[in-house]
């Protein structure tokens, strides 16, 4: 390593353990180059340390998290990391503290935007190949928020009470697999687990480090240390940001004998690692901002969600009148520059075009009329009347409805799933009056649209596409583009439904009562009706899945293969799900689980050959008793899905492992 600890005193080396202010490192009285942290994940968020008053500096506003996990496509989430590396380093960012792969527990979290998934192995996937992307620019990144951080209420001091079983298959493997892309640092989170702060919590970090094979730098989410030496003797290597008695404590603490120097430099140790990584020649700009516009766009057509489509009335044909219901051309760049709130929003320089002037330009056979705005106003109110009845008359109404960056945010969970009233409103009245009515759908997390859904033909879930919305929606819409995202988080019928229920947290209190039942693994054991499922979307293609074969390769592993056929006369995409259910078990174990996917492009009438494979880890469970992974002997069956509830092929395999590694219930 470039940097010596043996030359920095023992004050430099306390002092290097915090920051030197909101977002750069200490350097040692100039021993060391100055360090520049700074958010993500949906793009570059980044303040100027020296103007603190400017607003933040502008960048490519990525599709959030939550719509670029509907892409099932670890090569896209390469180059959305990549993408927002080249914004890193035209700004001096050194570490982008991103990717949140935190496990979506409730659709109510406020910050689902920012994480991937309610299944931990596709968040696991997507996330370690965005930090491929990231760090394949020579810049670092941050896992974040290490562990069980899943709601906002209350977030500086909720507690996360959590089971082991729960924490090793469901809340842990998404760092697991994203430590195996060599992450540069991973942030601790805010909550306590299990009544230790994660900032302290020492048998965590020992599962990250020792297990996961993490060896990078932990730091603090920004005021999650409490006590400096806890921090320190855990392995919280850096607190962040600055704070004026992070020194004296330390200096106490080591005087007093609390904390011995080898521990001090265990954490100075990390981080000097951490700055050797960032002065590296890899930090080359390869794309023009105009290039990265272009990627953001490229992967938000991948990521929204066909989700509805009854008699085809998507795409939208030549020779029709379209009314485009609800949005404000004086508002809808901010409208379609969509993303969540908090640390995670991008500014974006980008200006698009509204709807209602871009769709005309690039489709000059069909006719729009715009309806205009919807709000509470009584002016809008009597305009709206008017509005109406251009809806009516036209062949197809389409609704842009959305929440926003004050629904879906940092700091607070959201109130509701449904979409506000007047946003309901606004559907149903169209619906009403035109009974081919499409809604575009803009929001960051699942949404309850039981209110209005049987009224309409079409959905597209656009989710939060930064500053890409315009023209990736307009070209789904017109069929220039085939659908292909697939949900990466289910849609129940109703808030009461999802596996927290209608609970919002109490006090402090967070209790992970429901175990393992998270996401479609809560739906489908308990066999509960959604509105749409785990792995759903729509293409205006059609795929047929057939041939499977499953081929034993070792003790545990099989190469599962089949034929997808795309039997229509449209190119498209298709999004094919490998799950695995234990038919007979020593413990409880959840309906099915995600074990593997894939992503296949299909030429109108082409078959292709797909394979999963599966491994060990595919088929266990974390025994508590056995303190391992356990596999046990028996049938599991293999199913081959459009999604959690739409699966097409399947077959058994059967488990021999030797005796010495079965525990068995006489
Ligand atoms: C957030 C982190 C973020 C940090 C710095 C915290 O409040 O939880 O995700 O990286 O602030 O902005």
């Amino acid at each position: 390593m470039k940097y010596d600890i043996k030359k920095l005193t023992l004050e430099e080396k306390m002092k290097l353990l915090t920051g030197k202010d909101n977002w750069q490192l200490e350097t040692a009285n100039g021993k060391l180059p100055q360090v520049f942290l700074s958010d993500g994940p949906n793009g570059l968020r980044m303040h100027d340390v020296t103007k603190p008053d400017l607003p933040q500096k502008k960048a490519t506003a990525m599709p959030n998290i939550h719509l670029l996990a509907n892409s099932w496509d670890t090569e896209l989430a390469y180059l959305d990391g990549a993408t927002i590396a080249d914004d890193c380093i035209e700004n001096g960012a050194d570490v982008l503290l991103a990717p949140g792969v935190n496990i979506k527990r409730t659709p109510l979290c406020g910050r689902n935007f920012e994480y991937f998934s309610e299944d931990p192995y596709l968040a696991g996937m997507m996330a370690k190949a965005y930090i491929e992307g990231v760090q394949s620019k020579g810049i670092g990144v941050s896992v974040k928020h290490f562990c069980c951080n899943n709601r906002e209420y209350d977030r500086f001091y909720q507690t996360s009470e959590v089971d082991e079983r729960t924490l090793r298959e469901i809340y842990l493997p998404a760092f697991e697999i994203a430590a195996q892309a060599k992450p540069w640092t991973v942030m601790c989170s805010y909550n306590t687990v299990n009544g230790v702060w994660a900032s302290e919590h020492a048998k965590n970090y020992k599962i990250l480090r020792e297990e996961f094979g993490f060896d990078g730098m932990v730091v603090s989410d920004w005021g999650a240390v409490h006590s400096g030496w806890r921090a320190v003797k855990a392995g919280t290597d850096l607190r962040m940001p600055y704070h004026a008695n992070a020194y004296e404590e330390l200096k106490t603490a080591y005087d007093s004998g609390l904390l011995t120097e080898a521990e001090i430099d265990t954490c100075v140790d990390r981080v000097l690692a951490l700055i050797d990584k960032t002065q590296n020649d890899k930090k080359i700009i390869t794309t023009t901002k105009e290039q990265r516009h272009e990627n953001a766009v490229k992967i938000a057509k991948e990521c929204m969600v066909l989700l509805k489509n009854e008699d085809g009335v998507l795409p939208l044909k030549k020779g029709m009148t379209v009314a485009l219901v609800g949005g404000d051309p004086h508002t809808i760049s901010e409208f379609n520059a969509m993303g969540g709130g908090g640390s995670a929003f991008v500014e974006t320089a980008f200006c698009q075009e509204c709807f209602f002037e871009y769709l005309p330009k690039i489709a000059p056979d069909i006719r729009f009329v715009h309806t205009g705005t919807f709000t509470h106003t009584l002016w809008a109110q009597m305009e709206k009347m008017s509005h109406l009845r251009l809806a009516r008359g036209a062949d197809a109404a389409i609704v842009f409805a959305a929440t926003g960056k004050l629904d879906e945010r940092e700091g607070a969970d959201r109130v509701s799933i449904r979409l506000a009233i007047e946003q309901e409103d606004m559907i149903l009245r169209t619906a009403e009056i035109n009974p081919n009515t499409v809604v575009v759908l803009m929001a960051g997390s699942a949404i309850d649209v039981s209110p209005w859904i049987d009224k309409v033909k079409g959905v597209l879930f656009a989710g939060f596409a930064g500053e890409t919305g315009t023209e990736a929606v307009s070209d789904i819409l017109l069929g220039n583009a085939n659908p292909c995202g697939k949900l990466s988080e289910t849609f129940p019928l109703c808030l009461e439904d999802t596996p927290t229920g209608a609970y919002r947290g109490d006090a402090n209190i967070n209790r992970y009562t429901e175990g393992l039942l998270v996401g479609y693994r809560h739906y489908d054991t308990k066999n509960l009706a959604v509105a749409f499922p785990f792995g759903h979307g729509l293409s205006y293609a059609k795929f047929e899945y057939s041939n499977l074969k499953i081929e034993k390769t070792g003790e545990t592993d099989y190469a599962v293969s089949y034929d997808i056929t795309n039997v229509s006369s449209v190119d498209g995409k298709e999004i094919s799900q490998v799950y695995v259910r234990d038919i007979f078990s020593n413990v409880f174990r959840p309906d099915k689980e995600l074990k593997g996917f894939a992503k296949t492009a299909l030429k109108a009438g082409e078959t292709k050959r797909v394979c999963v494979t599966l491994h060990k880890r595919s088929f266990a469970f974390w025994s508590t008793a056995l303190d391992k992974w356990q596999v046990e002997n028996g049938e599991f069956e293999i199913l081959v899905g459009a999604s959690s509830r739409d699966i097409r092929l399947q077959e058994s395999v059967f488990i021999t492992l030797p005796d010495n590694e079965q525990y068995t219930l006489s």
